[in-house]
């Protein structure tokens, strides 16, 4: 990570320091273990390091698009340094991690993990278009995180699987199973910006971006027409009016949105621990059941 630019190297360590959960390698390793009962190869560290430094890129990306000001606990890039600085250093950490596949020759797994960055940034615009117009349906929603999050954790488990047993029909299996979970991951993260939990990064911030996420899309397909109106018209015009945004926040919690986004999370997750269960058991299956537990139960 490091380079001779004084201003770069302060970042990165700062970024390094910082760590996430780091769930995604986690998929890269375990998915690869399953498949070979342990023996993981280079490929396997060099894909799951790549695909940590791009996500980390991204989420220095989103809080600029978020406008953010919090990550991982502490202040994010762009709180401290900028937007003009987060951009390149989302740049930066980008490129990084392409090279690194680039520089080993790992080109199939350079090829799934761009078909992510690509999606990823087509899920993302599509979110602000659709939060332009404020006329996401549920499908559209998960489309939306389909493209710009569970793509990426599909490519963690289709290149764990690569890494170790190429052009096997493990590749294309796993990456369903990733895609699966991470729709649940997904759908838990927006149900955090309900929440009152510390979780690292800021909550209630949805609404103030005009963000409409599953518990709201479904409280509003179910609402009165004069409810439908007045949620729209918050979101519309006092989406930064605290109080307002408080009060649409209780209205979706007391009309079940939350549960409702509960259900559709275990649905996911159950779609993709079917899939794990045509596998063999060990230890690394476990663990991977484990893991997706975890993605719907976790606290931050
Ligand atoms: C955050 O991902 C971005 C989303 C796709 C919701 P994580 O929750 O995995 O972030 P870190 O890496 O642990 O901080
Ligand atoms: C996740 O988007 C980040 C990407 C997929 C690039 P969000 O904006 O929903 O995630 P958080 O809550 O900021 O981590
Ligand atoms: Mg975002
Ligand atoms: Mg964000």
């Amino acid at each position: 990570m490091s380079s001779r630019v004084a201003l770069l190297n302060k970042i990165t360590h700062f970024i390094v320091n910082r760590k996430g959960k780091q769930m995604r390698p986690m998929f890269v390793f375990l998915v690869a273990k399953m498949l070979t009962k342990g023996e993981v190869n280079d490929r396997t560290y060099r894909g799951a390091a790549v695909i940590e430094l791009i996500h980390t890129a991204t989420l220095v990306h989103d809080d600029v698009v978020d406008d953010s000001n919090r990550r991982r606990g502490f202040f994010s890039i762009n709180a401290l340094w900028k937007n003009k600085i987060a951009v390149l250093v989302g740049d930066f950490l980008l490129s990084k991690g392409l090279l690194l596949s680039i520089d080993n020759n790992d080109f199939d797994l350079l090829k799934i993990i761009s078909v992510a960055v690509r999606e990823m940034s087509e899920g993302e615009l599509l979110q602000i278009e659709k939060s332009r117009k404020l006329d996401i349906t549920e499908d559209v929603y998960y489309e939306i995180i389909r493209q710009k999050t569970a793509t990426l954790i599909a490519a963690c488990c289709s290149l764990g699987a690569a890494a170790v047993q190429p052009e096997s029909e493990h590749v294309e299996s796993m990456r369903k199973f990733g895609e699966l979970i991470g729709m649940a991951f997904q759908i838990k993260d927006d149900l955090f910006d309900y929440g009152e939990d510390k979780i690292g990064k800021p909550i209630g911030i949805d609404i103030k971006e005009q963000k409409m996420t599953l518990p709201l899309i479904y409280v509003l397909n179910n609402a009165s027409q004069k409810d439908k109106k007045w949620l729209i018209n918050s979101v519309k015009n006092h989406n930064k009016d605290k109080q307002r945004v408080q009060e649409v926040i209780s209205f979706v919690k007391a009309s079940g949105g939350l549960d409702y986004a509960i259900l559709q999370m275990k649905k996911y997750q159950a779609e993709a621990s079917s899939i794990l269960d045509t596998y063999p058991e060990s230890e690394y299956k476990l663990s991977l059941q484990t893991l997706i537990d975890y993605v719907i139960e976790r606290e931050k």
